[in-house]
């Protein structure tokens, strides 16, 4: 017999259509979610906010004892790591038919650049620049994680980043703002789509509110510390870019900022948030990160750890039971208000709401559309192009009278060698799903199916990470019978993503001296780099004649690459994030400010007496197998007043010999401000493709509003003034003109 309360719901929820069929669709929701809220015992609405994982026994997933029990006793109102349909009915199950309210769970996943097929690391895959890309990514990860009965990823990662010692680098969109905060939407466009109901697409959660990209000394946890200036123009743009593109949930970081970690924060989780940005969503916390409010040092207890998460604005407690170990008691000694509470759970329940869950707890689970859906041919197709996109050419030196790239399909013999150069498991990168290491095409098999007469030899050379020369013998005997050498060097996929600050960013264990032992042979070399993060390939840089850095590019990674290297595809990846000459360089990005005293070849302006301040590959730094040129570039007035628009114009020509695209980009600066400001600033570009031969006058309209900043009072303005105008292929090689604002 169906309970009183289960009648109940059913009542609301026709009572909430028939306010949506009045044409009200948020009285219809309100009223379905405040009569339901009256109904819950306060356990149960702290079961609401409170998230489990499942965990992994050899043969799949499961609940450990004690969480199933608070499961059926309504104390649970979300699992993670809980994949399959079948799995997740049957929890779904208990929360709908054995509870007492039959209030359904939200499934959530860190579906981070991949469900089952993994696309390019997101890292990776900003280097495309290509939105349109990008946000379909976003919605083949959401289909297929949805067709496996998922409803909720905690993705995008926005994070701005700029210490490449931070594993996490790789889950991000790179160094720059304006560019991260088109990622950030994008991606929440992707996942979400036009309808959250629809069972095609989940719940995105934006990550990791704020700033946990600029952990000091970019080691994992640790602390940040900087100005609001800085934290607002920079660290928290891509977060309100995902807060208007109308992200649904928000994950708060896990460090103190200004000695106020973030699950604490309630200037972060309420003041910005909810009041500035008008966020309706819900916060979760990061993975016990409420409990770790005691290490941090600022709750004596986990009960007091509850009660600053809580009255910051945090809905939701991921895995720590922090709340429902002591939200009803703090509530009972009056030290939060039942409509503290209410508000937090309205918020849960109104994205549980907007995904149809109430309508059909059961909608996400139909097992002939996960059998479909998952790995299909949509999928690997697009993961291919996306990692085709993904692609960096760093270096393509002419040797004779061509370049070394695109390799000839005519070749007689070619030796692929290194640790990454037949490897399924890194290929797929960190915080890879649940993708498996055996759908991976690697590089080898690639490289053999694209061109099948060629004699192709394999040899590891050495591991990823140990010290082990044993290979190095076999690797330089083969490497000098092959008329071509690509070495396949990089980090093993456990060296980037959480828990994995590296303090030294060069390629790791002995492949820097396999490289060279390779290179001393004379043969022709190309160095294929597949990491999560910029290494530090200065001596490569300097000895190899050719270098695509082609990150980790999931499932398709191998066919991808090939298509590079002989010519299929011609590179139009741009860097999003500077690569440092050596780790003593970090953080350098390029949009850092001028200084008193700019480099020069004085003795006491600011430099390094062993490096240039530059970089070793910039942002926006990409090469392409034909050549393009930029001219003319011109504003359509020499002064603007507030308001007016300005054109900004530039000529680029492909010049060279095969069709391609480029990634025209735009630079400010502002001359003379009330407070420093970067030597460059993004504001626009255009991913244009060219045929051979032609010219394309690519625009761009600035106005006042793009020039603003903080001032010294805080203020958002801008500044009357000079204003410097750049465009170009990256960061450093641009065209130069100006305008004054009046
Ligand atoms: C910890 C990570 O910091 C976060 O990004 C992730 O979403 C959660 N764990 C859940 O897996």
């Amino acid at each position: 017999m169906k309970s009183a309360a289960y009648i109940f719901t059913l009542f609301l929820l026709l009572s909430a259509a028939c306010a949506r069929n009045s044409g009200d669709p948020d009285a219809g929701m309100n009223r379905f979610l405040d009569s339901l809220i009256s109904q819950m015992t306060l356990e149960e609405k702290v079961g609401q906010m409170t998230q489990y994982t499942s965990n992994w026994v050899v043969t799949g997933p499961t609940l450990s004892d004690n969480v199933e029990e608070e499961l059926k006793s309504g104390r649970v109102g979300s699992i993670f790591n809980a994949l399959t349909v079948n799995y997740v009915r049957s929890l779904q199950k208990i929360a709908v038919e054995e509870t007492r309210m039959h209030i359904p769970l939200i499934f959530g996943f860190d579906v981070i650049h991949g469900y089952k097929t993994i696309f390019p690391l997101p890292l990776a895959e900003a280097c495309s620049w290509d939105l349109d890309l990008i946000e379909k990514t976003a919605a083949l990860q959401a289909k297929e994680a949805a067709a496996a009965g998922l409803n909720w990823t905690f993705n995008p990662m926005v994070d701005i980043a700029r210490d490449p010692r931070w594993g996490r680098v790789a889950e991000g969109a790179g160094e720059d703002p304006y560019y991260g905060s088109l990622v950030a939407a994008a991606k929440v466009r992707g996942y979400q789509g036009d309808d959250l109901g629809s069972p095609q697409t989940v719940l995105a959660c934006v990550k990791h509110f704020a700033a946990y990209g600029a952990v000091e000394a970019g080691r994992e946890y640790n602390s940040v510390d900087m100005s609001e200036r800085m934290l607002r123009e920079v660290y928290l743009r891509p977060y309100h870019a995902a807060v208007d593109a109308g992200v649904g949930s928000v994950m708060t970081s896990f460090n103190d900022l200004d000695g106020i970690p973030s699950t604490a924060n309630k200037w972060l989780m309420t003041d910005i948030l909810r009041n500035e940005w008008g966020f309706k969503g819900f916060v979760v916390t990061d993975y016990t990160s409420m409990n770790e409010l005691v290490n941090h040092g600022i709750a004596a207890d986990e009960k007091e750890a509850a009660l600053l998460a809580i009255k910051a604005g945090v809905d939701m407690d991921m895995q720590g039971a922090d709340y429902i170990h002591n939200l009803p008691d703090l509530v009972k000694e009056g030290k939060v208000s039942g409509t503290e509470i209410d508000k937090a759970v309205y918020r849960i329940l109104r994205e549980k709401y907007l995904l149809g869950l109430f309508d059909d707890p059961y909608r996400y689970l139909d097992n002939q559309r996960e059998k479909n859906t998952i790995r299909s041919k949509e999928m690997t197709d697009h993961a291919l192009q996306s990692a085709r996109e993904s692609v960096v050419l760093l270096k393509n030196d002419t040797v004779g009278r061509k370049p070394v790239l695109p390799l000839s399909k005519n070749i007689k013999s070619i030796a692929v060698i290194g640790p990454l150069g037949d490897d399924q498991a890194d290929m797929l990168g960190s915080w890879h799903g649940s993708g498996e290491a055996k759908d991976v095409v690697t590089l080898l098999q690639g490289i053999k199916e694209k061109i099948p007469e060629t004699k192709v030899r394999y040899v590891q050379g050495c591991p990823v990470a140990e010290n082990d020369r044993s290979g190095f013998a076999e690797a330089l005997s083969v490497a000098k019978s092959s008329d071509i050498v690509i070495l396949a060097l990089g980090e093993g996929a456990w060296q980037n993503g959480e828990a994995a600050s590296r303090s030294d960013i060069g390629l790791p264990g002995l492949q820097s001296e396999l490289a060279e032992s390779i290179l001393a042979t004379g043969k022709p070399v190309v160095a294929v780099i597949m990491a999560g993060r910029p290494l530090t390939i200065s001596r490569l840089a300097d000895h190899a004649p050719a270098i695509v850095n082609a990150w980790q590019l999931g499932t398709m990674a191998g066919p991808a690459i090939a298509d590079i290297l002989f010519g299929d595809y011609n590179p139009s990846g741009k860097l999003v994030i500077s690569f440092p000459r050596n780790t003593g360089q970090i953080p350098v990005y390029y949009s850092m400010k001028t200084t008193g005293r700019p480099a020069s070849g004085q003795k006491y302006t600011s430099k390094y007496l062993d490096i240039p301040n530059s970089p070793l590959y910039p942002f926006g730094y990409g090469l392409s197998y034909t050549r393009f040129t930029y001219s003319d570039l011109k504003t359509d007035k020499s002064e603007i007043g507030f308001g007016e628009p300005l054109t900004v114009s530039v000529n680029i020509k492909n010049a060279g010999d095969r069709d391609g695209v480029e990634v025209v980009q735009l630079y400010v600066r502002d001359v003379v401000a009330s407070v420093t400001r970067p030597a460059k600033e993004l504001k626009g570009f255009e991913r244009i493709a060219l045929k051979t031969g032609e010219e394309k006058t690519v625009t761009f309209t600035l106005t006042s509003d793009n020039l603003r900043f903080y001032d010294k009072d805080m203020k958002y303005v801008a500044e009357p003034g000079e204003f410097k105008v750049f465009a170009g292929r990256n960061a450093e090689d641009v065209l130069e003109t100006g305008f004054v604002l009046k």
